[in-house]
Order: structure tokens, then sequence, then C-alpha cells
């Protein structure tokens, strides 16, 4: 139901509203100063619908907390309430951006209509900015591949059950834009989709923002607060990053996941869950279920279903195709003429591994489409780009030949053989396999010694 802020400084009427809202079903929170009210949107914002303002305040009026709100990204719908010299000031208000005004003394019936409409209003506004959304295929998740088609059909299928979904994957693989695909195709992608992200938030908060709170459960809790669980109500809750969870976090969600209801921190009431739990981790949970950092009971309540968001890497074509894709955008949105791969950029797209995966290629389109102004992107241009030469630096990049390659992996072997030993050449001369005389003529070879008269040419 919707929570409903009621300002005013006259106690009677802040009574007689709060008992007309809750006879309808609405849950109110009162404040008797422009200042509370103020401090309480700022405690949890999001958490207030709409907020019925007095005009004539003690310290900072109506119209001010008025400005102060709609300053918030989140604000609440405002509905102003006016005596009879301030109906001028009234009208003021809804030019910047109250929904309505009605005048003392109040009637209840006029008032109910009003906030009907404000918080119908509010939804429509809000469901078009998800249509919007969606039309603007912000999260649109890309992908022709073979390993990509084949998650594509998982999430349809896993997302118009209720089952409750673990996505796995490294970095930047695209885990949260699968959680938001689940929801979209769920019976429930017209309830919020609610994020929460577990390794973000300090360990001694957490379990309010999952649970919320009672006024008063612990210092500075000043107000209730409504938990991730409660918010998503209807809807899916998205717990990301679940593998930073604390121990001590994990068996109250259990107990909650078992129990299918929960209490607000310091609360006795119990409320039921109806949220759809979607986790993410980059993690690998059965090492850290090994390790003993991960409940395993928890692991299968979560997992009744398990995605695995396959590496870049591994997506072979989409490579390129997700790079052109990016480029294209960058390119749109600063302004600037499409740029183009030559072959031998996208074969070195193709080859590299990949390790922040596509948020690792979405950033360098990006700082590629800004500092680099040809309209033709070549490999040269891309290689000081790349975040890391190869998995650990083993491996080169492999563009030149097959005997540059084996080259400069025999320089680099036996660089890191010489600093294992300390610049000792015959400890490094057996570590590698090598009698002295051979790793001598290659040290020179690869002018790691000085070369001798008589040495082949390199
Ligand atoms: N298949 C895809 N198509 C288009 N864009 C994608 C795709 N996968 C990921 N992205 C983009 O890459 C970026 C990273 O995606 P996302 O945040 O979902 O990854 P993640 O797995 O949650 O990463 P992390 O492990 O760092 O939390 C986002 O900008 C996202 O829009
Ligand atoms: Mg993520």
């Amino acid at each position: 139901m919707p929570r409903i802020l009621i300002v005013d400084d006259e106690a009677n009427i802040r009574k007689l509203l709060a008992g007309v809202l809750s006879d309808e079903g609405y849950e109110t929170e009162d404040a008797p100063t422009g200042e509370e009210a103020v401090d309480r949107l700022r405690a949890a914002p999001g958490d207030i619908d709409a907020v019925i303002l007095d005009l004539a305040l003690p310290g900072m009026n109506g119209l001010e907390v008025l400005e102060t709100i709609q300053k918030h990204p989140v604000s609440p719908v405002v509905l102003m309430m006016s005596g009879h010299g301030t109906i001028e000031t009234a009208v003021q208000a809804t030019k910047k951006g109250a929904f309505d005004f009605i005048e003392k003394p109040l009637s209840p019936d006029k008032l109910l209509i009003l906030l009907k409409n404000a918080l119908h209003l509010r939804s429509l506004e809000s469901d078009n900015a998800a249509l919007l959304d969606k039309l603007g295929r912000r999260n649109e998740m890309l992908g022709e591949s073979e390993p990509m088609q084949r998650l594509q059909e998982e999430i349809r299928k896993a997302g118009a059950s209720q089952a409750r979904i673990l996505i796995l994957g490294e970095n930047g693989t695209g885990k949260e834009l699968a959680a938001r695909a689940i929801h979209d195709i769920s019976p429930r992608a017209s309830e919020p989709f609610v994020r929460l992200n577990c390794a973000a938030i300090p360990r001694d908060l957490i379990e309010s923002e999952l649970f919320g709170h009672e006024k008063g459960a612990f210092t500075g809790a000043t107000a209730q607060k409504r938990g991730k669980f409660e918010l998503a109500r209807g809807g899916t809750l998205f717990l990301d990053e679940i593998g930073d969870m604390s121990l001590d976090t994990q068996a109250k969600l259990l107990r909650v996941l078992e129990e299918n209801e929960m209490e607000r921190v310091g609360g006795t009431e119990t409320i039921a869950l109806d949220a759809r739990v979607v986790a993410a981790t980059n993690k690998n949970l059965p090492q850290e279920i090994a390790n003993g950092d991960f409940r395993e009971d928890l692991y299968f309540r979560l997992a009744v279903i398990t995605l695995q968001i396959p590496a870049l890497r591994e997506r072979g074509p989409d490579i390129v195709r997700l790079a052109e894709r990016f480029l294209r955008q960058y390119c749109e949105e600063n302004g600037r003429r499409i740029k183009e791969l030559t072959p031998a950029a996208s074969a070195l797209l193709s080859q590299y591994h990949w390790p922040g995966n596509v948020r690792e290629l979405r950033n360098m389109m990006e700082r590629l489409v800004i500092m680099h102004d040809e309209l033709v992107v070549d490999a040269e241009h891309l290689s000081p780009l790349f975040l890391s030469t190869s998995p650990d630096d083993e491996h080169p990049l492999l563009t030149g030949t097959l005997r540059e390659n084996l080259e400069s992996y025999e320089r680099r072997t036996i660089e890191k053989a010489l600093a294992a030993s300390e610049g000792n050449i015959a400890r490094a001369a057996r570590a590698l396999g090598l009698d002295r005389a051979n790793l001598h003529r290659k040290l020179r070879r690869f002018g790691l010694v000085k070369r001798r008269a008589d040495d082949p040419e390199p």
C-alpha cells in the first residue's frame, strides 16, 4: 500500500488525516515541521509515495519544503494544504511542481480523490519510464554466438517460472543485465525490480537494507524503513555479489527464505515474503563453500536454477559485433562520424582474452571514440588500450608471425628464469633444462648480454 507523509504543525490535523488515510488502507507517517519532513525523506528516499504538506509551517515553510523535495532524484508526489490567506501561494506551489492543493477546513472525501489521482499519475509516469527504457533498449542483451543463444533460451525458460535463480559469471559478463532480462519476461515484469549490492553495504547495515527496520531499532534509526524485500513485493529482488555476504547475514537470509516470512529489524510484526529472489556472484561458490565462507544450504536455496554467463572470450564473432555496436553508439552520443575497424583490428579484438569481459570492451570503445580522431581504427590504435596484454602475462598478444611469437615467448621465459635465479646463469639454465653454453648463446641472441663476434644474427 502507498505510504503517505503528513506534514502539519497542528497535532489534531495530523491525527485526523492519519485516521482517514489508514481507514482507506494507506500507511502513514507524520512530521510536525518542514525540517523533520525533509530529514525523514532523506533517511529513506523512495520510501514515501506522497506528501500532504501544509503551507504555513513554523520554520521552513511549505514552499521551501516542496523545493527541497523536488531536488531529489526520486521525489514523492506532493499535495499542498492551504488556509484562507495562502491560496495565492498554493497556486504558486502547483506551478513549482506540487500535484494540486486543497483548502482548509479539509474535506476528507475531496482529499482522498486528489490523493488517488496523484498516486495514479505517479504510477503512470513510472510505467512510462519503464516503457521508454524498453523502447530505448537500454538493457538489451546482445549476442548471436552459440553460447549466447543458449543463454537467451535458458533465460526465457527460467524467467517465465517463479523459481529462484543464481547467476554466475566473471566480472563484466552481463550478470545484472541477465537478471533484468529474467525480470522483464517474468509474470512479475510490471512490478518493481529491486537490486541490492551485498558487497557495497557495510555489514551492520545490510540486514536493515534487506529486511527494513522499526523506528528506534538502533541508533540512527529515526524512522521506520522498509527493506528491499518489502520494496520488491510482487516483483524481483536481485541480490548482487551474494558471494560477499557475511556468514551472519547468510544465516538470517536462509531462515527468511525457508520460512517465506520475515520481521523488520527491531520489529515483531511478521511480513509475508513476495519477492522472487535472483542472486549473482563472480565468485566460485563451490570453492567458497569448501573454504567455509558460504553456506551450502543457502546455496541450494538460491540455486534452484543456475545460469552461467559465458566469458566474452568464448563468444567468438560476438566480440567484433559488440565492438562495432558500442563504437557506433559512442560515436552517435559524442556527435562523431562513425568509425570503422580494419580487419587487423577486428582480428586483434577476437584474439584478446578480455579479463574485464563486455564492460572492458565497452569502456575501450568509449575511450577510442574520445581519444582517437581518425575514422579508421587499426590494430596499432587498439593495442595501447588493452587492460593487460595477456592472462597472467604469460602469452603475448599473437599478432606477428609464428617465428616472432615463438621468439618473444622464448625470450620472456628466459627473462623469468633469470629473475627467479637472481641472475645466476647456471641455476637458470638448470631450471630451463638447457646447458649453460646454450643459455649463454640465447642470452646474447636476445641482447640480454653482450653479443660475441661469432654469434649468429638475431
Ligand atoms: N550481451 C550484452 N550486450 C550488450 N551489452 C552488454 C552485454 N553484456 C554486458 N553488457 C554491458 O556490459 C556492462 C557490464 O554488464 P553487467 O553490469 O551486467 O555485468 P556484471 O556481470 O554484473 O559485472 P560485475 O561482475 O562487474 O558486476 C554493462 O554496461 C552492460 O550493459
Ligand atoms: Mg554486476
